[in-house]
């Protein structure tokens, strides 16, 4: 086998522009300090054309049953929860998906942004569409966009990312909680659809049980906890903490996911054990194996074929399905550095088919070794601290 075959490249450059939510929002993000007038009047008239809500609607536990008690949540994901892969994930054991996180004012002004972004089919159901903002009016407003093809909308309020800070969005929301309960209240009295919200933990758990019952009077249907407090991110990630879950659940009358250091099905019935919540999300476990729901082994190369099928069905920019290729095989390939980095570097659908199909016979004949520098992170007892170091293209959420 020679090099050039290992590294087969793309003979097609894709004529598409790039797609990634990040890059969006940095270009057309406006500056969250500059203050804007007239957002309360605009509130006003907004919430006034909103007559259409019915005051009745199901909420809690009445609602959650009527979506046929969904146990198993495909998180939000940033460039990675968009419909080809929840429509997988779903095919293998989820029963609820998040969209990936949405910037409530980009939304609800810019048709582009929607379009690009948001994406949806018949049987992308029971779907929540997640959005992160800083004032009732926007949320409200890219809300209204989506509540005639959704469950449910949720509210972001746990990304820790630098962006999220700039933006003043995600958790940084946690430290405004007056603003994150007009917002909740905002929607929960004039969508037809309930409220959720996705959190994660302070250092003291008596702040944290504040802020969850906070939301709950605001409104919010459901609440996903993510163990981790702001600052557990990137190198510092650690485990995520299902006692304080535990403890949340047993004081709220709503019904809440647990989110958190799930690698494998033994741990979602374990969290579930432990915390006593009504379900489990999963975001990296899920990119890795989007079958980990469903308990039963599958193959990679089938799994990421099956996946090839939903992406270019629903359009998908090959991007994003490359990044979920890569994933989804890293357990395969990780100790074949240039197979992974063949894959990741082909450019087109035709391309990277190509590439899968030769992975599978290279690594499934054996006809490959392992690099001799090759050192696998997991050891015995398999400390949650590397988990996410098993990651070729490990996210910093
Ligand atoms: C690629 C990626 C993108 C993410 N994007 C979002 C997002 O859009 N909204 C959000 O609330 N959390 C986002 N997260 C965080 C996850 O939803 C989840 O809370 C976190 O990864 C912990 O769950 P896990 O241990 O199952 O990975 C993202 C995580 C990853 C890995």
């Amino acid at each position: 086998m020679t090099e050039g075959e290992l590294n087969r490249e793309a003979t097609t450059e894709s004529t598409e522009e790039s797609v990634n939510a990040t890059e969006f929002e940095e270009k057309c993000c406006p500056d969250a300090d500059e203050a804007e007038e007239g957002l309360d009047e605009m509130l006003k008239e907004l919430v006034a054309t909103c007559q259409t809500t019915p005051i009745n609607k199901l909420g809690g536990y009445e609602f959650f049953r009527s979506l046929g008690s969904p146990k198993y949540a495909v998180a939000p994901m940033v460039d990675q929860s968009e419909l080809a892969f929840r429509m997988l994930c779903r095919n293998h054991g989820a029963t609820i998906a998040y969209t990936p996180m949405l910037h409530s004012k980009i939304f609800s002004s810019n048709v582009s942004y929607r379009q690009r972004f948001f994406t949806t089919c018949p049987e992308d159901r029971p779907l929540v569409v997640q959005f992160c903002g800083n004032e009732p009016y926007y949320v409200l407003k890219a809300a209204l966009h989506v509540q005639d093809s959704c469950d449910a909308v949720d509210l972001n309020l746990g990304c820790p990312q630098r962006i999220a800070k700039k933006g003043r969005y995600g958790s940084f929301m946690m430290d405004h909680p007056e603003k994150v309960y007009q917002i909740v209240k905002t929607l929960h009295e004039n969508l037809k659809v309930p409220v959720f919200c996705k959190i994660r933990v302070f250092d003291e758990y008596e702040k944290t049980l504040q802020f969850a019952k906070m939301l709950e009077s605001a409104g919010c249907q459901l609440l996903t906890v993510h163990g981790r407090t702001r600052i557990m991110k990137g190198k510092l990630v650690g485990v995520a903490d299902w006692e304080v879950i535990r403890k949340l659940k047993q004081e709220l009358t709503i019904p809440v996911f647990s989110n958190g250091n799930i690698r494998n099905f033994n741990d979602i019935q374990e969290c579930l054990k432990i915390t006593q919540t009504d379900g489990i999300m999963s975001a990296e476990g899920l990119l890795r194996f989007p079958g980990i729901f469903s308990g039963e082994d599958k193959d990679a190369f089938e799994m990421s074929r099956e996946y090839l099928q939903h992406s270019e069905k629903y359009n998908t920019h090959y991007t994003w399905a490359k990044d979920h290729i890569c994933k989804m095989l890293a357990p395969v390939v990780e100790s074949h550095q240039q197979l992974r980095e063949a894959l990741f570097r082909q450019k087109d659908y035709v391309s990277l088919r190509k590439q899968l199909d030769y992975t599978e016979e290279m690594i499934k004949s054996n006809a490959v070794e392992p690099d001799p520098t090759f050192v696998r992170i997991r050891t015995p007892g398999d400390i949650f601290e590397n988990f996410e170091c098993n990651f070729m293209f490990s996210p910093d959420e």
